[in-house]
């Protein structure tokens, strides 16, 4: 592998003159008064909700599932990347590396303020907790990426693969939380104070899949592209399975109405537009970095439509889905 001698330009905390929201140890709560919104309207779903508690005990739900899905993203797909750089066979300048390293202890820091909050509505709504429970699909999909890579260079740059595309999405999905005027001030607190270290975050990653990809010869960009596409794929497909959990937990109804209900507004095609909304930030960067000139977006995305539209309709009630 050559040595770069320039690394690419990213924000810091140093730059900005920022600190990171570690420093603040600030632990925003649920206020838990009655009108508390805590995640954006389901249009697909709100129509079946009987009551406005049933409306609110989902919104709970979704977002104890969000803030565990990020707690996952800091515990397993974030620090793991920044773990893994010293092993890789490529020389990382100091300083970037040094930066990094500071990105882990913001991830430990996030995931423990996301395990607060989550905490207070799982007490208060007696929601199941989520403990003992399996990962989330993303999770599950990209360690199984990582499982079946039969490459050794692959299988250690997978992780950081992975940290570069959920890093290149999450600033702006908890900054569109933090600006919605409509959900509780608690919420759009805890996403806010993220949001602000996770643009930090993103450029540090941007900057390092620049670099790395820099680095590559044509034989392992050709290898990068295929699998950054499809780990950004399998990071942002909706979890239905867990979707299904939290509407039984709002509505009362059992696991398998709630799976009837669920399933007959989520197809392939609503899966697949979700992704592709949420992987957007990722998709451009990627764009941007080159990789659309080794690998066809578009044919990777019809291809795992045609999975999903295989994967529904195989068995109505088959669970978990993702897992085939
Ligand atoms: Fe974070
Ligand atoms: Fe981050």
């Amino acid at each position: 592998m050559k040595h770069s001698e320039h690394y690419p330009h990213y924000i810091s905390y140093r730059g900005r003159k920022q600190r990171p929201s570690v420093l603040a140890q600030h632990f925003p709560l649920p206020s838990l008064e009655a009108g508390e919104v805590y995640y954006p309207e389901n249009p697909l779903l709100t129509g079946t909700f009987t009551s406005e508690k049933q409306h609110q005990l989902f919104g709970a739900a979704q977002f104890t599932l969000f803030l565990n899905d990020t707690i996952f993203v800091e515990h397993k797909l974030v620090v793991p990347a920044i773990v893994g750089l010293r092993e890789l066979p490529f020389s990382l300048p100091q300083t970037p590396t040094l930066d990094l390293f500071k990105t882990a202890t913001d991830e430990m820091f996030h995931a423990e303020q996301s395990l607060a909050y989550m905490n207070a509505l799982e007490d208060h709504f007696h929601l199941p907790t989520f403990s003992g429970q399996s990962a989330p699909l993303f999770i599950r999909k990209l360690y199984q990426q990582i499982k079946s890579e039969k490459d050794p260079l692959l299988q250690q740059l997978l992780p950081v693969i992975n940290g570069i595309v959920t890093e290149t999405r999450i600033s702006l999905e908890l900054g569109e939380f933090a600006k919605n005027t409509l959900l509780s001030n608690t919420v759009r607190d805890i996403c806010r104070t993220h949001a602000i270290d996770e643009v930090v975050h993103a450029s540090q990653f941007k900057a390092l899949a620049e670099w790395l990809w820099f680095e590559a010869n044509q034989q392992l960009r050709e290898q990068l592209a295929r699998l950054l596409v499809s780990s950004a794929i399998a990071r942002s497909l909706p979890d239905m399975e867990a979707i299904i959990k939290a509407y039984a937990q709002a509505t009362g109804r059992s696991y398998e109405d709630a799976s009837q209900v669920v399933r007959s507004k989520y197809d392939e095609d609503v899966l697949i537009e979700q992704m592709l909304v949420a992987a957007h930030p990722t998709f451009s960067f990627l764009k941007k970095l080159g990789v659309t000139d080794h690998i066809s977006v578009e044919e990777a995305v019809e291809r795992e439509r045609s999975a999903l539209h295989i994967q529904l309709n195989k068995t109505l009630y088959s669970f978990p889905i993702g897992q085939a």
